[in-house]
C-alpha cells in the first residue's frame, strides 16, 4: 500500500495542448498510476505558452515544478519507470519550468498565473495574488479607480490602443443610470490567442478586472461576448463565474461592499465583424452584427442604448495587477506612450511559437529569432504580419522595429492585438495581398460601398495581375493603390479601413511578386 501523499501533476486543458493530445496523456497517466498503485492528483491547468513543447506536463516536487514535453500517451509508462513523480531523468525532461529560458526572460504581469494555477480553483487564484486588485479597488472611490487606470497608461489591447482610463472616465461621467461592461472576447484575428489563453488558464482574472471596471464606472452588469469557436474557454468561464457567484465575488453586495455586479456569458456566431465593438453590441442585443455609425460612442450610448465600457479581454485582465501593485509599477514597464507589457503571440511558420509577455519595446528580430528560433521549415524568414489579417507585412529589413504602437505606426504598420505571424521565403506576397482582399470581401458586413464592393474589385484586380503573362500593367498597380485609398478613407469601420495595410505593404516591400 502506497503511503505517499498524492503527487500533483499539471496537464494543460488548454485547447492547443488538447489539440496535440493532452487529454490522451491525462487519461493514460491516470490509468497507469492507478495500475501501479501510485497516488496522483491531476490538475488541468492552462498552458505556459511554450506551444512547441505541448503537451507539456509538470510534476510538483520539492525542487520546483519539473516539466516534461512534448509528452505523448505512449510515453507515460517510460516516464513513470524513470521516476516521473520525483522529477526523474528522462529524455523528455525539461527541468524546472520557471527557469526555462523562454519564461525566465519574460515579464508576465497580465498572464502571470496562466499555466500556474488551477483555473477552476478560486482559492488557488487567491493564493497566487488574485483578488488583491479588487480589495484595493473596494477601498477607493470610483473616480480614484478610474484615475489609477488612467495613470497606469493602459491602452486597449483589442487593436485600437485607445487609452482605457479615458474611456472609463467618459462612462463614469454619464448620469447615474443602468451602465454596462462589455468584454470583447471575439478574438477573431488570425495568429492570436492571448484572450483564449487567459480565459482558459486564468478566468478569474478577467472576472476580477470586469468587477473593478463595474465599480469604477457604476455598472452593475457585465457581458462577455465570446466567440463560439472557443468551447474550452466557454467551459472555463462558466465554471469560474459560478464559483465567483457562490463565493460572493459576483452578484448582489459583492464582498459585503454594498455594491452589485454580475456577469453573463454570451456566445457569438462566427462572424469576424462581430469583434468590431458596435457590431458586437448589435449581436449582444440579439441582432445581425451590423456596424453602427459613430457618434454616439458606446461609452455614451452603447449596449441597449446605455453607457457602456467595451474592452478587450487582455485590457480588462490587466486591470487587477494595476490596482494591486499601483499605476506607477505598471507604468514603469514599456516605452514612450506604450506603457506596461503586452502578451505577444508568435505563430505561423516558426520553430518555437507561443506566448511572450514583455514590456513594449522588444524588437521583431528578438521575437522572431531569440524566442521563435526562426522558421519551422528552416528556410529564411521573408516577412511577418503583425496585428491580424488587417495588419501590415514587415520585410526583414524592418525587423529592428520595436513592438510598440508608435514605432510600428511610423512604419505604416500596427500592433493590433499583438499577433505576429511568420512567413518563410516560399511565400508569394501578391497572393497574400489577394488573400487580405478576399478575407475582407467574405467578412464585410456590407453596410458601406468601399468595403463591400472595393474588396471584391480588389480580388479581381490582383487576379488579373497574377494571370497576366507579361507582368502587372503599370496602370493596375496605380489602380490597386487608388482602390486602397478609397477603402482607407471611405469605409465606415476598420475592416474596410484597414484591409489596405496588408495590401499596400505587400505592394511596397514585395513589388516583385506582382510582376
Ligand atoms: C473588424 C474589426 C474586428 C475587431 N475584432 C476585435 C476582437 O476580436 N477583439 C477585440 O477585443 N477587439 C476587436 N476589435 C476592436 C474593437 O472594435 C474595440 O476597439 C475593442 O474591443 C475595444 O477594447 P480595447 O479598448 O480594450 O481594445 C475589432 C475591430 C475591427 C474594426
Ligand atoms: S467597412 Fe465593411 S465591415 Fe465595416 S461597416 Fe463598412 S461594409 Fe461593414
Amino acid at each position: 500500500m502506497n503511503q505517499r501523499a498524492p503527487v500533483t501533476i499539471f496537464i494543460p486543458g488548454d485547447a492547443s495542448a488538447v489539440s496535440v493530445g493532452a487529454d490522451a496523456v491525462a487519461a493514460a497517466l491516470a490509468r497507469e498510476c492507478q495500475a501501479r498503485g501510485l497516488s496522483v492528483r491531476i490538475v488541468r491547468n492552462g498552458s505556459r505558452g511554450l506551444y512547441w513543447l505541448e503537451p507539456l506536463i509538470e510534476v510538483k516536487t520539492v525542487a520546483g515544478r519539473i516539466a516534461y514535453g512534448p509528452v505523448r500517451a505512449a510515453d507515460v509508462p517510460s516516464l513513470l519507470d524513470a521516476g516521473l513523480l520525483d522529477g526523474g531523468l528522462h529524455a523528455l525532461r525539461l527541468g524546472d519550468i520557471e527557469s526555462h529560458e523562454w519564461l525566465r526572460s519574460q515579464q508576465r504581469l497580465t498572464a502571470a498565473r496562466v499555466g500556474v494555477v488551477d483555473p477552476a480553483d478560486l482559492d488557488d487564484y487567491i493564493r497566487h495574488g488574485g483578488y488583491a486588485g479588487l480589495s484595493a479597488a473596494l477601498a477607493l472611490a470610483p473616480q480614484d479607480i478610474v484615475r489609477a487606470v488612467t495613470e497606469s497608461g493602459l491602452r486597449g489591447r483589442g487593436g485600437a490602443a485607445f487609452p482605457t482610463g479615458i474611456k472609463w472616465q467618459t462612462v463614469h461621467d454619464q448620469p447615474p443610470t443602468q451602465k454596462y461592461i462589455a468584454c470583447n472576447a471575439d478574438e477573431g484575428d488570425s495568429g492570436t490567442f492571448s484572450d483564449r489563453m487567459l480565459m482558459e488558464g486564468d478566468p478569474f482574472v478577467l472576472i476580477e478586472g470586469m468587477t473593478i471596471a463595474g465599480l469604477a464606472v457604476g455598472a452593475t452588469q457585465g457581458y462577455i461576448y465570446l466567440r463560439v469557436e472557443y468551447p474550452h474557454a466557454a467551459r472555463a468561464l462558466a465554471k469560474a463565474l459560478q464559483v465567483a457567484r457562490e463565493r460572493g465575488y459576483l452578484g448582489r453586495n459583492v464582498r459585503d461592499s454594498g455594491r452589485d455586479f454580475d456577469i453573463a456569458l454570451r456566445l457569438g456566431a462566427g462572424a469576424y465583424i462581430c469583434g468590431e465593438e458596435t457590431s458586437m453590441l448589435e449581436s449582444l442585443e440579439g441582432r445581425r452584427g451590423d456596424v453602427r455609425v459613430r457618434p454616439p460612442l458606446p461609452a455614451i450610448k452603447g449596449l441597449f442604448g446605455q453607457p457602456t465600457v467595451v474592452n478587450n479581454v487582455v485590457t480588462l485582465a490587466t486591470v487587477p495587477v494595476i490596482l494591486a501593485r499601483g499605476s506607477a509599477f505598471y507604468r514603469d514597464f514599456g516605452m514612450g506612450k506604450s506603457r506596461g507589457t503586452i502578451p505577444l503571440q508568435l505563430a505561423g511558420n516558426v520553430k518555437r511559437g507561443g506566448l511572450v509577455e514583455r514590456a513594449f519595446g522588444l524588437t521583431v528580430n528578438q521575437l522572431v529569432y531569440d524566442y521563435g528560433g526562426g522558421t519551422a521549415t528552416g528556410r529564411p524568414v521573408r516577412a511577418v504580419q503583425i496585428g491580424g489579417p488587417l495588419g501590415a507585412y514587415l520585410p526583414e529589413s524592418q525587423f529592428d522595429t520595436p513592438l510598440d504602437y508608435e514605432a510600428l505606426a511610423s512604419k505604416d504598420a500596427l500592433l493590433g492585438h499583438g499577433g505576429v505571424v511568420v512567413f518563410d521565403n516560399s511565400t508569394d506576397m501578391a497572393r497574400m495581398a489577394r488573400y487580405a482582399l478576399e478575407f475582407c470581401a467574405i467578412e464585410s458586413c456590407g453596410k458601406c460601398t468601399p468595403c463591400r464592393v472595393g474588396s471584391t474589385r480588389g480580388v479581381e484586380l490582383v487576379d488579373r495581375m497574377l494571370a497576366s503573362l507579361n507582368g502587372a500593367r503599370a496602370g493596375d498597380i496605380a489602380l490597386l493603390n487608388e482602390l486602397c485609398d478609397t477603402m482607407a478613407n471611405g469605409s465606415l469601420c476598420g475592416l474596410g479601413g484597414m484591409t489596405p495595410f496588408p495590401v499596400r505593404s505587400a505592394l511596397k516591400h514585395f513589388s516583385e511578386d506582382f510582376h
